[in-house]
């Protein structure tokens, strides 16, 4: 097909074999940099679609100047980089990659549980720093998991992993706060619903896995730590933005809150000088929730897919704005 097809950066093989295997012509921005907002623009312009991902800015701007195209395929399951209402408005349909890094960034969570729970960042940096010392029984006590109870925000496909962890590690107790009742989850994992103070004040650990938007933007700030318990965990690995740093910091240094673990930040990158690198209680990881070999490359795969499967039938199933299809 005489299609060319952009990539913002270089991903994982399997996406631009894909594509070229299905007759297309592909550009892969392979500088070892993002490209600027303007050069996206300048090289948009000139190809039919676009194969992006979570921290390519996709706004009201670059949309309009770039209207001609006629798919963005994000090789994420996040999509709030694009102005989606505007890509609707301007009838480009947007494509993502749901369900298959669910295991993968479930694993993450899990990981940073543990890690939190039991300070490892922090007494691995402890070695490094040449302050191992002496045995002290009292020194560098974490806490345990088992039977408390997990509380997950945006119990969806990546929460319901990070449930099932939870319950077969360590038989915690799993409640959940969502928009809408999950009543998979509550047959499967016999989680229950509970209002947003309830999550708050009944969870030994708090799992975000929402989505970034209007409603969730800043949610957890120093009130809804102030809510929780003092010998709580906060993990994050949707989104930075979910947690106010700010706020998140002082509830950590104030001891409103045991200690976080965070797959994402706010802002990314984290600065290096970011006083949550230096608590005890906190472990940072640099939004790798989805990355493994397997795991990136489905992505790779669905994020093509949806682009060979648009232009050979018009539609395609991974779509965010499906109404811009008329389906
Ligand atoms: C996702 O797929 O949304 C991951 O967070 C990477 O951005």
């Amino acid at each position: 097909m005489n299609k060319r097809i952009l990539m913002s950066r270089i991903f994982p093989d399997v996406a631009a074999e894909l594509l070229k295997a299905a007759g297309f012509t592909v550009t892969v921005w392979d500088e070892d940099r993002p490209m600027t907002t303007d050069e996206m623009i300048m090289y948009s312009k000139v190809h039919d679609a676009l194969y992006c991902t979570s921290t390519d800015r996709i706004d009201k701007r670059f949309l309009n100047e770039c209207s001609g195209l006629d798919i963005i395929s994000q090789f994420a399951v996040g999509f709030d980089n694009i102005d989606i209402a505007e890509a609707t408005r301007l009838g480009i349909p947007v494509g993502y990659t749901p369900d298959v890094l669910n295991e993968a960034t479930a694993d993450v969570a899990f990981g940073l549980l543990l890690a939190t729970s039991r300070k490892m960042f922090h007494l691995y940096k402890k070695i490094i720093n040449d302050q191992w010392g002496y045995f002290k029984p009292k020194a560098d006590l974490g806490i345990e998991l088992r039977n408390k109870t997990l509380g997950i925000y945006g119990l969806g496909r990546i929460g319901m992993e990070m449930a099932k962890l939870c319950k077969g590690a360590y038989n915690m107790n799993v409640i959940y706060h969502n928009r809408t009742r999950n009543l998979k989850a509550e047959r499967e994992l016999d989680s229950k619903y509970v209002d947003f103070p309830g999550l708050l004040s009944q969870s030994d650990v708090i799992s975000v896995h929402c989505s970034l938007n209007a409603e969730t933007k800043g949610i957890f700030n120093m009130e809804a730590f102030g809510r929780m318990k003092k010998t709580a965990i906060f993990i994050n690995t949707a989104r930075g933005k979910v947690h106010n740093e700010k706020d998140l910091t002082e509830a950590l240094s104030t001891g409103m809150i045991w200690g976080a673990g965070l797959d994402v930040t706010n802002p990314e990158p984290m600065k290096p000088d970011n006083p949550l690198l230096r608590m005890e209680n906190v472990c940072v990881l640099p939004h790798i929730g989805s990355a493994t070999v397997e795991t990136r490359d489905k992505m790779a795969r669905l994020a093509a897919e949806n682009i060979i499967e648009f232009y050979r039938s018009g539609k395609f199933p991974n779509i965010v704005n499906p109404e811009v299809l008329g389906s």
